[in-house]
């Protein structure tokens, strides 16, 4: 038996504060637009790889996956990219921090840690790029998931997706908090997968869809370079309601939110009614993310007191 040994890695899991939502290439993950993305902190997935022979075995939180489960398909079909001969094999653990999908990103933080776990197992030599590009082949928003802090991913143009990977912005803005409201932790009823090919190809909304993202993602840019919270919370807000927009109008609907979104949504709007600066972002499902400085944890947290927030990694 031939063993390689065993490489274990981490990758934070990112919010965008300017969605991906359509590819322009479904098999290579190629995004019609470019997005920006905050991550996570320690809230994310660890994966330790182990080289084998035979089948992979795939363990999510230390329970054994079935070989059938969505995930582990995923994942095989994935790893067949890199196996370096035929009966190669991978023994993958991965542990989230974060809960598995709903809305929080775990595919991306997933296939990021997948990544990075086999480039210290190969000790491969990639550059950041070719790695996002590595990671986008899992999950496109998991080309955002190598760094921490603000990461764009670039569109590119290419056929072949050589230029379409992401990278950490010059600017950061370190007191820039994203806080998690888990309204609702199971399975979501579609994935993002599907939703968003569904909406590329049945929402009369999406033509829309790249303009309107063009705009946002140069009012946040510039809005990180004078860390104006209120130019910066009101763009990512609304890119997310033009997202969930497109999607609402395709056919058959997508509609991820559920009573307690849309109340949570309420109090997010009383909460800046009443001066407190705090705006609301939302993915492929039900969940809130609040997007808020530093300074206004307290106030935010007094108002919201089942928020979980993203801790630095020490
Ligand atoms: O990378 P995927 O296929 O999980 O898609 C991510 C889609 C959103 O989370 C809704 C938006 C984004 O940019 O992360």
């Amino acid at each position: 038996m031939r063993h390689v040994g065993a490489a274990q890695a981490f990758a934070p899991s990112n919010i965008a504060l300017c969605k991906y939502w359509g590819k322009r290439n479904a098999l290579l993950n190629l995004p019609v637009t470019s997005s920006l993305s905050l991550s996570l902190g320690a809230l994310g997935s660890t994966c330790r790889l182990e080289a084998m022979d035979g089948n992979d075995t795939v363990t999510l939180d230390g329970t054994p996956l079935p070989s059938d489960h969505p995930f582990v398909t995923r994942l095989t079909r994935y790893l067949d990219l890199v196996r370096p001969y035929a009966d190669a094999g991978y023994k993958v653990e991965t542990k989230n921090t974060i809960p598995t999908a709903a809305g929080f990103a775990s595919s991306a933080s997933g296939f990021a840690a997948v990544v990075q776990a086999l480039t210290a197992l190969y000790g491969w030599e990639l550059t950041p790029e070719k790695r996002s590009i590595l990671a986008r082949l899992g999950s496109g928003s998991a080309a955002r998931s190598l760094w921490q802090g603000l990461v764009e991913w670039h569109a590119g143009v290419r056929d072949d997706g050589m230029d379409s990977f992401a990278e950490p912005l010059e600017a950061q803005w370190p007191d820039l908090r994203i806080g998690l409201l888990i309204l609702e932790a199971g399975e979501k009823p579609i994935g993002s997968r599907e939703a968003m090919q569904r909406t590329v190809n049945s929402s009369p909304l999406y033509r829309a869809w790249p303009e309107t993202v063009a705009t946002h993602l140069e009012e946040i840019k510039s809005a990180i370079e004078t860390r104006d919270i209120q130019r910066l919370g009101s763009a990512a807000e609304q890119n997310a309601l033009a997202m969930h927009a497109t999607m609402i109008a395709a056919s058959p609907p997508v509609l991820y939110w559920k009573p307690e979104s849309m109340q949570t949504m309420q109090a997010v709007w009383d909460a800046r009614r009443e001066g407190v600066p705090v705006f609301l972002t939302m993915d492929a499902g039900p969940n809130i993310k609040l997007l808020f400085q530093a300074q206004d944890e307290t106030a935010i947290r007094a108002r919201f007191p089942n928020m979980q927030t993203a801790t630095a990694l020490d």
